[in-house]
């Protein structure tokens, strides 16, 4: 047991919470209820980043103050957390002043420590990515590799970092830790830019108002990035009133963010802790894109993923499952409708959903809720599950980790038809062999359901009342006989019969 501090990016509040963001906070709770089950004391961050250019410039488009529109959109930020059912203990914005006073204080040490100088910039910068991009980084027509916009030209007077005075040391962490970056290609991706030769980088803004104030320097703002990456560690000195847990739980264990925005994580990130003698973050997980592709229409959902219309439709789990299942965490892949659906009925409502009911109600019965108090089959099948189990998650393999514990949800519905309870329920002769098959259906569906409990979090609470043993601790995910006495009816937990589609607004 130990402490788990774990962070999602913080979101532009330039637009409306979507798929993505969705996705990021998911896998991120995932990880949080995961290690809050194994006992460790968990800090789960997410919040909003409301300065810089493309928020600025979002509002003017918008005829609103950047203060009015970061107001409105951060609010709908958190609350998709709750929907999300995700359990983050804080949710930052980059506009509170306790955040803004600590990057004051931590660039102010980055500064004293000879990091900083005043400088000239001159180059392409694109404003949504709020990123001044190398010669190597630029597409054809002078347009951004990321959203194909023209690169403005910027020319400035700024304060920058002395990034290029960390080659060295970026170098050597990726050679001491290399899996300190996750997936490997990710690490290797990052290695090769920081060898590509490091550039120092602007560090404030002077054209700006829409920023923190530099300390030294009031006509300037810190570059967004500065602002945005030091939350991470700015949280954890406000988010719990009068307590500052940043010697609790600095450094974060594991940090996930997308491929988007590797640069700044794996490389500017790094270099700016060491900078600020701050000890660096554990591990850093950088997943995929979700693809949302909109040729796969379906009947009954049409063709855009929305994650408000699935939690609306189908509940939160059915969408947590779902991005962590058809897409391996790590890579890229194709999300549609088509295959939400499809999922939805084939593991959710026929595999765990139909396991757990027919369990249940062939207890209920043939033996009246009791559940046999005999030593479960199938322990071979479930031997060493959980550790390995944790040890994927604790590499964020969170799609192999979950695959193996649907192995296990298809191993149970292949043995109720292996055994056929209700053939052996016709001959009293058979009886000690139906409690056997009872206690392992109902401890198979118990262990399944303490592992999917990260997950499925609303689903576990109720399968779990229902077996009337509610503990999710980690120690319980193993078969033991007399774990669950009596079980209660349970109402099904993947209901087929959808309610129809809302109409198009
Ligand atoms: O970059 N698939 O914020 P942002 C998967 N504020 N994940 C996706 C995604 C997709 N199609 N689209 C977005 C910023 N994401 C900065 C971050 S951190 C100090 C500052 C997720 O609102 C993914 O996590 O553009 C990605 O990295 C993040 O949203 C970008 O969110
Ligand atoms: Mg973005």
């Amino acid at each position: 047991m130990g402490t788990f501090y774990v962070t999602t990016p913080i979101y532009y509040v330039n637009a409306a919470p979507h798929m993505g963001h969705a996705y990021t906070t998911i896998a991120a709770d995932v990880m949080a209820r995961h290690h809050r089950q194994r006992g460790d004391e968990v800090f789960f961050l997410t919040g909003t980043d409301e300065h810089g250019e493309p928020v600025a410039n979002a509002a003017e488009a918008l005829g609103m103050t950047p203060q009015a529109l970061a107001d409105q959109n951060a609010e709908r930020f958190r609350s998709l957390m709750p929907r999300l059912n995700a359990s983050n203990d804080f949710f930052i914005r980059t506009t509170d002043a306790e955040h803004k006073a600590k990057v004051q204080e931590v660039m102010t040490r980055v500064k004293d420590n000879g990091h900083v100088y005043k400088g000239h910039y001159e180059g392409m910068y694109c404003p949504r990515c709020a990123d001044f991009k190398s010669d190597a980084e630029i597409e054809d027509g002078d347009r951004c590799p990321i959203h194909h916009i023209v690169l403005t030209v910027e020319k400035e007077e700024n304060w920058f970092f002395r990034l290029s005075a960390f080659q060295e040391r970026l170098e050597q962490l990726y050679a001491d830790k290399p899996d300190w970056v996750g997936p490997r290609h990710r690490a290797n991706e990052a290695l090769s830019f920081i060898k590509g030769g490091l550039q120092d980088v602007s560090l404030s803004r002077a054209k700006l108002t829409w920023g923190v104030e530099v300390p030294w320097d009031t006509e300037h703002v810190f570059y967004v990035w500065f602002d945005a990456l030091l939350n991470y560690y700015t949280a954890l000195s406000y988010a719990r009133p009068g307590e500052d847990l940043t010697s609790t739980f600095w450094p974060p264990q594991q940090q996930v963010i997308g491929k988007d925005i590797l640069k700044f994580h794996a490389v500017f990130w790094p270099a700016l802790l060491m900078a600020a003698d701050l000890p660096l973050p554990e591990r850093l997980y950088i997943h995929g894109y979700l693809l949302m592709d909109g040729d796969k229409m379906s009947k009954s959902l049409g063709n855009v993923l929305d994650p408000f219309t699935i939690i609306d439709r189908f509940g939160t789990d059915a969408l947590r499952h779902y991005v962590l299942r058809d897409v391996t965490f790590g890579q890229d892949g194709n999300v549609s409708t088509v295959a939400f659906e499809g999922r939805y009925e084939s593991e959710l409502a026929n595999g765990l959903g139909n396991l757990a009911s027919r369990s249940i109600a062939m207890v209920r019965k043939y033996r009246d809720g009791a559940v046999p108090a005999v030593e479960p089959e199938l322990q071979e099948d479930f031997a060493g599950l959980a550790d390995e189990v944790a040890a994927l998650v604790d590499r964020a393999e969170l799609t192999p980790a979950l695959e193996l514990v649907w192995e296990r949800v298809r191993r149970l519905n292949r043995y109720v038809e292996e055994t056929a309870p209700w053939t052996l329920a016709k001959d009293p002769a058979s009886a000690e062999r139906l409690d056997v098959v009872l206690a392992t259906l109902v401890e198979g569906v118990r262990v399944v359901a303490v592992l999917l409990a990260p997950v499925l979090p609303e689903t576990v609470d109720k399968l779990l009342a229902a077996l009337g043993a509610p503990d999710i601790a980690y120690e319980r995910a193993t078969l033991t006989a007399g774990a669950v006495t009596q079980v209660q009816a349970l109402a099904p937990l993947f209901p087929k019969d959808l309610p129809a589609p809302a109409p198009a607004a």
